[in-house]
């Protein structure tokens, strides 16, 4: 069997049309439009590449953006000062705080200080305990879970009843996938660094999430055939023969697992478009929410 596979960048371009669309309508009919902030603080490269990222995103649909950015020295009294300032700008519906953030910050205060309401990557922890339990409403689903679900869907794979496998217990994706996945009613298992005899657990899956960073990790015998495979790494490994010195991979190893897979997200082209996509729908969201407060 070979995989489809599923084109997360056709997606995404679509998606974004979809909100460019809305962006216009709600312009015309309310003379506003919808404002992201992505606040980075110091200088690290990947970092500074995705705030350009969304902020060139944010163009493209006529959502006004800010990039406010603090020094690798700020203190948290100027990072969660900033927050305080764009929690009370009308122009901003949307904050982001890049992650991740030097080590001297406390990170669970910096997103805490964020107005729920603002909390476009979901990260506040009254959005992520709402996620984690059952007839909640979070205000906001984190961009990359989010992205994940909507890909499923599109794929028109069936989670209902099905066996989901996620590789990764972090806060930005496998802990929250896993929480989308069990609300969709599949039975979830958490895989992580201490698991034992990881390919036994991933060949009962049905649907695979690989969310851990290592590059190629997941081999063609550790899929089931016929099961879904989503690959959230991005991984950077030495290419000779790339003018950069480097080509991207996921952590599944694409050419073996597509010949056991019956769809399978590549690297690049696969989830990450969609977390952006996902992040201008959450702020389009935000201004639509704050729209109907006002009225
Ligand atoms: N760092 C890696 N992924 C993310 C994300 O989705 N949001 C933020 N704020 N930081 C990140």
């Amino acid at each position: 069997m070979t995989a489809t596979i599923i084109d997360g960048k056709a997606i995404a371009a679509e998606i974004r049309q979809e909100i460019k669309a809305e962006v216009a309508a709600l312009k015309e009919k309310y003379r506003k439009v919808p404002g992201l902030a992505t606040v980075l603080v110091g200088d690290n490269p990947a970092s500074q590449t995705y705030v350009r990222m969304k902020g060139r995103a944010c163009e493209e649909v006529g959502i006004h953006s800010v990039r406010p950015t603090l020094p690798n020295d700020a203190t948290q009294e100027q990072v969660e000062g900033l927050i305080r300032e764009l929690n009370a700008d009308p122009e901003i519906h949307g904050i982001l705080v890049q992650l991740p953030l030097p080590s001297h910050l406390d990170e669970e205060a910096v997103l805490n200080t964020i107005s729920i309401e603002k909390d476009v990557d979901g990260f506040h922890p009254v959005n992520i305990g709402r996620l984690a339990m059952k007839g909640r409403e979070p205000l906001f689903v984190p961009c990359t879970p989010r992205g994940i679900m909507v890909l499923l869907e599109r794929a028109g794979v069936t989670l209902e009843g099905s066996r989901a496998v996620v590789l990764g217990r972090s806060n930005i994706v496998g802990m929250p996938v896993s929480f989308l996945l069990l609300h969709a009613n599949a039975t979830v298992t958490i895989c992580h660094s201490r698991t034992r005899d990881l390919p036994s657990v991933t060949r009962e899956a049905d649907v695979l999430v690989a969310a851990v960073g290592r590059p190629e990790m997941v081999r063609g015998d550790w899929v089931k055939p016929g099961a879904v495979v989503i690959d959230v790494g991005v991984n950077r490994v030495d290419d000779p023969s790339r003018k950069s010195g480097y080509r991207l991979v996921g952590d599944v190893a694409f050419n073996e697992v597509k010949e056991v897979a019956s769809a399978i997200t590549p690297v690049p082209g696969g989830v990450g478009p969609m977390t952006i996509a996902m992040l201008l729908q959450n702020t389009l969201q935000g201004f639509k929410r704050a729209l109907s407060a006002e009225k």
